[in-house]
């Protein structure tokens, strides 16, 4: 498949899982929740401010987003999937934040919003998803007005392990469950094909200051991923992105690494009953450089 075939391919899985995965997203067991928090203390927005959330989920960002920025300031935040929006703005009425605006948008949309709109654009678990990483990243840089701020969040990538989860997972996911998986969409492909960018911190620093960023600080910092079960663990993974391995796998095959999942984080609960999968996270985050400042708006 061509560049331009694969990139619409893998967006309208994304799109797919993502509808599916909204109802469920992140409950039983939490790791998007504590994500977006860290990464909206990290960012600290000022009262007032203006927020861009890309790929906003349910809102484990957003919501933290529009507490800090309060009544004066807006959060906007925007999904391809049209069900996370559905459950964003269930949780945003709920909580009866009046500051958010919520819309279904394919976060590669050029133009996105007028240059300068916004003083933080900020997306965890997001950019990984668009396959123009860089294009989008560029854009981005132009929504922000002076003295904006871009953050995000991505996996800690490497091409040796799986690479979206910590061990055990490397371990237990192996070739033999790897093999039945179309050879383009093989994790190690993906992040060949979109996200070595992100795995060596020197190319992420120099790719973000390609795209229009300075000051860039990269934070490896692990989020605990506390389950009650190996079952509830393999539940969670479905409400989120490793739901695309889970679609990828034939019966058989998904069932016996099911188990041996299970088995695996069963066997490591700690007397408290619970079991904890540390998972590595990278916290990113930048200024916009300021010959790309686009001056036009302004920082609150
Ligand atoms: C792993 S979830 C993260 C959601 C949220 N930021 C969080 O931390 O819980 C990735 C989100 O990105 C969205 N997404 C994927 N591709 C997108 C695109 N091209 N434009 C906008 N949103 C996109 C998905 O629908 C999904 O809600």
């Amino acid at each position: 498949m061509d560049a331009t075939s694969f990139a619409a391919s893998f967006k309208s899985r994304v799109t797919d899982v993502f509808n599916d995965a909204a109802p469920r997203y992140d409950r039983g067991v939490e790791f998007f929740t504590p994500m977006g928090a860290r990464l909206v203390e990290l960012v600290a927005p000022r009262a007032g401010g203006r927020v861009l959330d890309i790929g906003c989920g349910r809102g484990a960002c957003l919501v933290p987003a529009a507490t800090a920025v309060g009544a004066a300031g807006r959060v906007v935040g925007i999904d391809i999937a049209p069900a996370m929006i559905d459950e964003a703005r269930r949780e945003t009425e709920r909580l009866g934040l009046g500051n958010v605006e919520l819309m279904v948008m394919d976060a590669e949309d050029d133009p996105l919003f007028a240059p300068g709109s916004f003083d933080y654009v900020i997306g965890s678990y997001s950019i990984i998803f668009l396959p123009d990483s860089f294009a989008a990243l560029t854009r981005f840089g132009k929504l922000l007005a002076s003295g904006g701020k871009l953050a995000f969040t991505s996996p800690v990538f490497s091409y040796d392990t799986f690479p979206f989860l910590p061990e055990p997972f490397g371990q237990i996911i192996t070739d033999e469950f790897l093999q039945h998986i179309e050879e383009e969409w093989q994790p190690h492909r993906i992040v060949e094909r979109y996200y070595s960018w992100l795995v060596d911190r020197e190319m992420l620093s120099a790719t973000l200051g390609a795209a229009g960023f300075d000051n860039v600080v990269i934070l490896d910092e692990p989020v605990q991923m506390v389950s009650g079960s190996g079952h509830d663990w393999v539940a969670w993974s479905r409400t989120q992105g490793m739901r695309l391995l889970w679609n990828n796998l034939p019966e058989q095959p998904r069932r016996e690494l099911e188990k041996s999942i299970i088995t695996e984080l069963d066997s490591r609960r700690t007397a408290d009953g619970l079991i904890t999968v540390e998972t590595p996270v990278r916290y990113v985050l930048a200024d916009v450089a300021s010959h790309r400042r686009t001056g036009t708006g302004k920082t609150r």
